[in-house]
């Protein structure tokens, strides 16, 4: 469609204008635009074989207690790799209790989950497998088993680690799909051509009226960071911004305690958040033991936010809208009663208008990337 409309510019405008009107769409290529470059590990370097090996193994169900869970059931790359749920489903519809975030560009965050327990896509991807409330099963020896008894599987983790079956282990499975998901990044949004390219009608007026907000009076940027040169919107860091913590402020001391108690006995964290509703409260404390992180979530990245409702680690705000009326109000809950004691500094009333607010919605989904741009190019209002 683009090229169809250059095609039209270029037959119907000066040659003077064609070279302008051309710039933008050469970097349209360029899936990557406002992105830095993708980390490798040095340990696991990207191969064809490879990355297609991740493709397989990220959805194939045999890795599932009852052969239904694939991690693709949650990561769908239809809904831009999330459920599209509040929070996710696994084998014989058991529920978890957090919010599926998107695989897309998850291969910039410096560590993984809303609470980070993981440092990297490898560690991740053991956990799913099992998650008593994931895929579901007992222990990793069970997704070798089935590689080990699957002649296709064997032939390819051979070519690609040049691993024998008796010496494949969990981390070639979770290097390979990490791999996968080192190519699911997605830049060159409305957004980087404004800000990366100087392409001043990528953005409706309305978006850079936004824009203004995000930057200026609502201090968004300061947790969704942008950079000289790109921008992931997110300081990678833990923030306590009001969300969820109503439901266990009242019972905070007693929680921290006893969860403090199951964890040094061996609990498994990984476990015990996703399926226990107010231990996964906590936030960022399960992982650090340290109480001014309770109730602390990564800021999440805002690319392609448009197509990843509901928001927030438990899916609990249903549109752009609800969050941006939690963030004006300064992170207090929905009957406007201050509960929280952990609350971050940087979560204040915004004293924004109304109209304000939709130009700080209309701002996100300029963060939409082309590729992935559910709707026609817009148009400048
Ligand atoms: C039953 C649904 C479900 C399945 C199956 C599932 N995930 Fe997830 N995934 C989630 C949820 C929910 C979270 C957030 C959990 C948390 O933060 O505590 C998550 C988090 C992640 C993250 C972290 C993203 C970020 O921004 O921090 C990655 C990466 C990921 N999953 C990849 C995978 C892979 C790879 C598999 C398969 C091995 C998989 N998932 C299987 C639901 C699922
Ligand atoms: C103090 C740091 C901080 C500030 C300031 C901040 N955010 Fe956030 N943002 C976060 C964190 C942390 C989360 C996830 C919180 C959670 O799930 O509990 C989040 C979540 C979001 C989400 C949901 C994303 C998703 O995938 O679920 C949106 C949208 C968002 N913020 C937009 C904004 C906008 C717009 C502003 C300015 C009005 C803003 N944020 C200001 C840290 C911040």
């Amino acid at each position: 469609m683009r090229h169809a409309l250059l095609l039209t510019l270029m037959l119907t405008v000066p040659p003077a204008y064609t070279l302008a009107d051309d710039a933008p769409t050469t970097t349209e290529t360029n899936n990557l635009l406002g992105l830095p470059p993708v980390p490798i590990p040095a340990n696991n370097p990207q191969t064809p074989a490879k990355i297609a090996l991740g493709d397989k193994l990220f959805h194939d169900k045999r890795f599932s207690v009852d052969g239904t869970v694939s991690c693709a059931n949650c990561h769908d790359e239809k809904k831009t790799f999330t459920d599209a749920l509040p929070v996710s489903v696994g084998h014989n519809g058991l529920t978890g209790t957090r919010n599926a975030p998107t695989v897309l560009n998850a291969a910039f965050n410096p560590s993984q989950f809303w609470d980070g327990r993981e440092a990297d896509l490898e560690g991740q991807a053991k956990q799913p497998l099992v998650n008593p409330v994931e895929h579901g099963l007992s222990d990793h020896k069970q997704v070798l088993e089935i590689i080990r008894t699957d002649p296709d599987y064997l032939a390819t983790f051979q070519n690609v680690f040049d691993v024998s079956a008796k010496n494949l282990t969990i981390d070639h499975v979770a290097q390979a799909i990490a791999s996968f998901e080192r190519t699911l990044v997605a830049g060159n949004s409305p957004f980087d051509r404004y800000y990366f390219n100087s392409q001043k009608d990528a953005l409706t007026a309305a978006q850079v009226r936004g824009f203004e907000l995000f930057t200026g009076q609502g201090r968004c940027v300061s947790c969704h960071t942008i950079e000289q040169d790109h921008a992931l919107f997110s300081d990678g860091r833990f923030h306590n911004i009001g969300v969820g913590i109503n439901q266990i402020q009242q019972d905070v001391p007693r929680l921290a305690q006893a969860f403090l108690e199951v964890k040094n006995k061996g609990g498994d964290v990984d476990v015990l958040v996703l399926t226990d509703k107010k231990s996964s409260e906590l936030g960022r404390f399960a992982v650090t033991d340290d109480l001014s992180q309770i109730g602390a979530f990564k800021t999440p990245t805002l690319r392609n936010v448009e197509l990843t409702a509901p928001y927030m680690h438990d899916g609990s705000l249903l549109t752009l809208k609800e969050v941006m009326v939690h963030y004006n109000n300064g992170g207090v809950d929905k009957a406007g009663e201050k509960v929280n004691d952990f609350l971050s500094g940087g979560i204040r009333p915004l004293n924004l208008t109304d109209p304000q607010l939709d130009d700080l919605v209309d701002f996100m989904k300029a963060l939409t990337s082309s590729k992935l741009s559910s709707k026609p190019a817009q148009t400048a209002n």
